[in-house]
This record gives structure tokens, C-alpha cells and sequence, in this order.
């Protein structure tokens, strides 16, 4: 058994800043966990205590049933993968995946077994006689990841291990990473900044901020029930659209609402959950001004500000930000309408995600 589990752990950086404000956690046994948050947000740390690499300021951590707190990271049965792998250049493949099983003394058969078992499962293999630089990326990525497996871990834990790689790439080694958890079936916690990265690797998804979890669970879940306005906007790409609305309404006349508001609220709708002129029994209808469009392919986003109904728009924008009252609507396909057109979208009352002013969930009504 290898599960992992955080009790309130806190993390204090000597001169006093509050890393980890708190957190319980508990991933089971061969599951696949997944840390997800904006930079700053103590993603690293608090890996880097379950390592053993920094030490718990409060609270504890527990590996397969065994409280760590005070035991060496050697001697934690976990293996690492950094986003700065650094291989040994002057060793090969081989004996950069047999250096952490030597020192521990493992037998040379053993060593061998291990480290040729690990290079088929990685199909890297015919490398083993070349030195890093001789490999790519994506092949020294594998040999990093080669040796985390040969150490048969308990538990692995990755801090964002693709970002140096290049966009195709990543994907490439997202799947893999995938694959091989499945195959080896080891307790993983991965540490990413990458919510696609997050959404698709992810048994337990947690979303974190300011050193605190905002939501755990499973990633299509969170997807579809943001517990906050943080984990709306985080999670989904574009991010989901919020409005300010008052207990009497919009506040615009063009738009419509028919659901009932308690007070002061934050409406949330995805991009992809507007339509194109149709009519909203029971939901949200808007008009918009289309003053952008950005055609991906498959799909097409058009961005809109809300017209008032004396000809004015309604927003300002500060530079690199959404306006406030900016909507983004995701439309499938290439056909778009032209900038400059007024538009009416609608979303059905089942798709609107109602948060309170504070940005916590709340039923719609
Ligand atoms: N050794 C340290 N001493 C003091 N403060 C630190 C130290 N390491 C990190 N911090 C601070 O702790 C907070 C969390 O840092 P951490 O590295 O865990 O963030 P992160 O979520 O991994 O961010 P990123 O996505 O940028 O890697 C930050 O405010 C950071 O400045
Ligand atoms: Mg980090």
C-alpha cells in the first residue's frame, strides 16, 4: 500500500512567507494526482515536502501508512523527475539510469535487469550506449523519466517535467506519461501550470492558490462545477466568462435573464456554452458587439462587448486584460460573423453557473 496523505500541512519560509496555508490531501493508492495553480502558488513546495526536500513547518505527511515528517528523503522510497533533469553528460544512457541503483548497492544482475526493463517500456533501448547530448528533448526526457522507474518507487512525484519541451513534444510525452502510470500502476503526483496538462493526466485534480486548495476532484468534475470564480477561470481554455449581476437584473436592456438571482451575484457561462441567435427558454440571452475574431481551425472564438441600448458599450479595457464585460463566445467550424455585427447568443439556463460576490458556487435558481 503507497497511498499518500497531507494532515493540515503548513509550510513557513524562514523570513516569513506562507508557502502552504494548510492543506489535507489524500491520494490513493495508484492514483495519478495532479497539482495545478498559478505560478507562485506553492505547487513546488509542497512536492518538495512530500520528497523530503524541505522540511514541514506543521502538520503531517504520511507515506504507505508511515508518518515521514522526520525521515530522510533517501530513505522515503519516492523518485523525482525535475523540470531540469540534468543527466550526466559524461555518462551514458545506461549508466545514468544504473548511477542512483549502484549507489545503493542493488547487485549488478539486478541493476541490469532493471535498467534494460525500463528502456523497453520507454523504447529507448538502442540509445543506451549514447551520452545525453547526442539525444533530443523528448529522448533525454525519457531517460529522466528511466531513472524514476528503475528505483521501483513507491511513489513518484513530477514538478512540471515537460516545460522544457516544445509544444508537440509535450503532447507526445503527456500521453506517455499516461500510459506508463496506467502500466506501472505507481502512486504519482504531478505538478503542473498547464491546465490542458492537468484536465488530461489528472485521477484527482487539485486546484490550488495562494498556498491553499480552492477545489479537489475529479477533473471532468471540476470542469463542470467550479467550486469558485478562481477555479472557473483556471480551468477550461478560454476561460469561462463572468458577469456582475444585480438582484434586479443585468443591468443592461438589450439582455435577458430568467433565472432568479438571491442578491448581489456572478454569473459564469463557458464560451462553448453559448449559441448563435437562438433563443434561451429560461436562460441567458445577450446581444453583443463583435470586435474580435480568432479563427483556431475547428473552432472559432468571437469576441463581444455588450451595446447598450443608447448606442454606448459598456466597457473599458486595461491593456493585456479582458475588458470587464468582454464575453467570449466559442463557435464550432470556421463561419463567423463580421466585426462590427451585432449578434445575439443565448445559453439554456442549465449552462449558467451562479457564484455568490465573493466568487464561492451557488445553486441557480
Ligand atoms: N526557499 C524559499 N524561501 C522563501 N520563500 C520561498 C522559497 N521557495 C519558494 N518561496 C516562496 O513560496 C511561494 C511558493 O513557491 P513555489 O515555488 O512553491 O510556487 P510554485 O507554485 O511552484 O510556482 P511556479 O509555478 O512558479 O513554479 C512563493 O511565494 C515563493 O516566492
Ligand atoms: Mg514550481
Amino acid at each position: 500500500m503507497s497511498n499518500v496523505v497531507l494532515r493540515d500541512v503548513k509550510k513557513t519560509y524562514p523570513g516569513g512567507v506562507d508557502a502552504i496555508k494548510g492543506i489535507n490531501l489524500e491520494v490513493g493508492d495508484g492514483q495519478f494526482c495532479v497539482l495545478v495553480g498559478p505560478s507562485g502558488c506553492g505547487k513546488s513546495t509542497l512536492l518538495r515536502m512530500v520528497a523530503g526536500l524541505e522540511t514541514i513547518t506543521d502538520g503531517e505527511i504520511d507515506i504507505g501508512g508511515r508518518v515521514v515528517n522526520e525521515i530522510e528523503p533517501a530513505d522515503r522510497d519516492i523518485a523525482m523527475v525535475f523540470q531540469n533533469y540534468a543527466l550526466y553528460p559524461h555518462m551514458s544512457v545506461y549508466n545514468n539510469m544504473a548511477y542512483g541503483l549502484r549507489n545503493r548497492g542493488t547487485p549488478k544482475p539486478e541493476i541490469d535487469t532493471r535498467v534494460r526493463e525500463a528502456a523497453q517500456i520507454l523504447e529507448i533501448t538502442p540509445l543506451l550506449d549514447r551520452k545525453p547530448r547526442q539525444l533530443s528533448g523528448g529522448q533525454r526526457q525519457r531517460v529522466a523519466m528511466g531513472r524514476a522507474i528503475v528505483r521501483q518507487p513507491k511513489v513518484f512525484l513530477f514538478d512540471e517535467p515537460l516545460s522544457n519541451l516544445d509544444a508537440k513534444l509535450r503532447v507526445a510525452m503527456r500521453v506517455e506519461i499516461r500510459k506508463l502510470q496506467r502500466r506501472l500502476r505507481t502512486t504519482s503526483i504531478y505538478v503542473t501550470h498547464d491546465q490542458m496538462e492537468a484536465m488530461t493526466l489528472a485521477d484527482i485534480l487539485v486546484v490550488m492558490n495562494g498556498g491553499q486548495v480552492e477545489q479537489i476532484g475529479k477533473p471532468l468534475d471540476i470542469y463542470k462545477k467550479p467550486a469558485t470564480t478562481f477555479v472557473a477561470s483556471f480551468i477550461g481554455a478560454p476561460p469561462m466568462n463572468l458577469l456582475s449581476v444585480a438582484a434586479n437584473g443585468l443591468g443592461e436592456p438589450l439582455d435577458t435573464l430568467q433565472i432568479k438571482v438571491p442578491g448581489d451575484a456572478i454569473l459564469g457561462i463557458r464560451p462553448e456554452d453559448f449559441v448563435l441567435a437562438g433563443t434561451a427558454p429560461q436562460g441567458l440571452a445577450l446581444e453583443l458587439m463583435v470586435d474580435a475574431i480568432e479563427r483556431v481551425g475547428a473552432e472559432t472564438y468571437v469576441y463581444g462587448t455588450r451595446p447598450r441600448a443608447d448606442g454606448g458599450l459598456t466597457v473599458s479595457a486595461k491593456p493585456g486584460e479582458l475588458p470587464p464585460g468582454e464575453i467570449i463566445v466559442r463557435l464550432p467550424g470556421e463561419a463567423a460573423p463580421a466585426i462590427g455585427e451585432r449578434i445575439k447568443v443565448s445559453a439554456a439556463r442549465d449552462k449558467l453557473h451562479l457564484f455568490s460576490p465573493g466568487g464561492r458556487s451557488r445553486m441557480a435558481g
